[in-house]
């Protein structure tokens, strides 16, 4: 399609939600949160008694997932299940660890692709995830992909938590977050890596407004 997207993918902790908001922000875009719908499979799977072993049942919610997103004017996003807001709900480490695990699931995976790619809407789109550049837009205008040290990215998250009061400590943060990483890292379908055409950027020593400016004038000389 001839609408313009960036993809910003990387591990948890990097910086993708935030840069890819003020991104978002910045050209006047929409923003795919993916990492939400997994989120929120995993949330209606505990809601629904269906097993995270059930790949059939997890499917079918995947599928029929009654997800609404609504922008707010401070540009965050809400996430919407049958019409209740879960923003809160799904934000919890102990959430996208089971995001994770429902996201190793391929039919699960399928069954949001379209979904995915319905986001790529004009002016444009920035999606951010672990598969944006490789999978699910593979012919995204800008592929970009964010690390940082596991120490810097487990205070971003401790940081993160605190800010919606949901507290945790970092030592059990650092090794959640380790785990998860490798989980999404070493799984069979769409693990996370960068794409070949990725703009590498390590974001541990970089603030947020560095990170934006690199990613805007990567766009500008794409
Ligand atoms: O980005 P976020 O931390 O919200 O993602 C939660 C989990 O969802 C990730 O750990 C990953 O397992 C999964 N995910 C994915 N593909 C994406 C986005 C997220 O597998 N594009």
């Amino acid at each position: 399609s001839n609408t313009p997207v960036i993809t910003i993918d990387g591990p948890a902790g990097s910086g993708k939600g935030t840069i890819a908001q003020r991104i978002a922000k910045e050209m006047g875009w929409t923003i795919l949160d993916s990492g939400a719908l997994y989120r929120l499979v995993a949330f209606a799977a505990i809601q629904n008694a269906c097993s995270f072993d059930d790949e059939v049942g997890l499917a079918e919610i995947a599928r029929n997932l009654p997800v609404t997103f609504e922008a707010q004017d401070n540009n965050i996003v809400l996430a919407l299940l049958d019409g209740v807001d879960v923003s809160q709900s799904i934000r919890s480490e102990k959430a996208g660890d089971a995001a994770s695990k429902v996201a190793a699931v391929i039919s699960v995976r399928e069954a949001l692709l379209q979904r995915q790619r319905d986001f790529a809407q004009l002016p444009g789109l920035v999606a951010d995830g672990r598969d944006m550049g490789t999978v699910v837009f593979p012919n995204a205008t800008l592929k970009i992909y964010l690390t940082a040290s596991a120490e810097v990215r487990a205070q971003r998250r401790l940081k993160q938590l605190k800010d919606h009061e949901l507290n945790d400590n970092l030592a059990s943060l650092i090794s959640d977050i380790q785990e998860r990483d490798a989980r999404d890292m070493n799984r069979k379908h769409s693990p996370l890596r960068p794409a070949k055409d990725a703009h590498e950027i390590d974001t541990s020593d970089l603030s947020i407004e560095e990170v934006v400016a690199k990613i805007l004038s990567f766009y500008k000389s794409h």
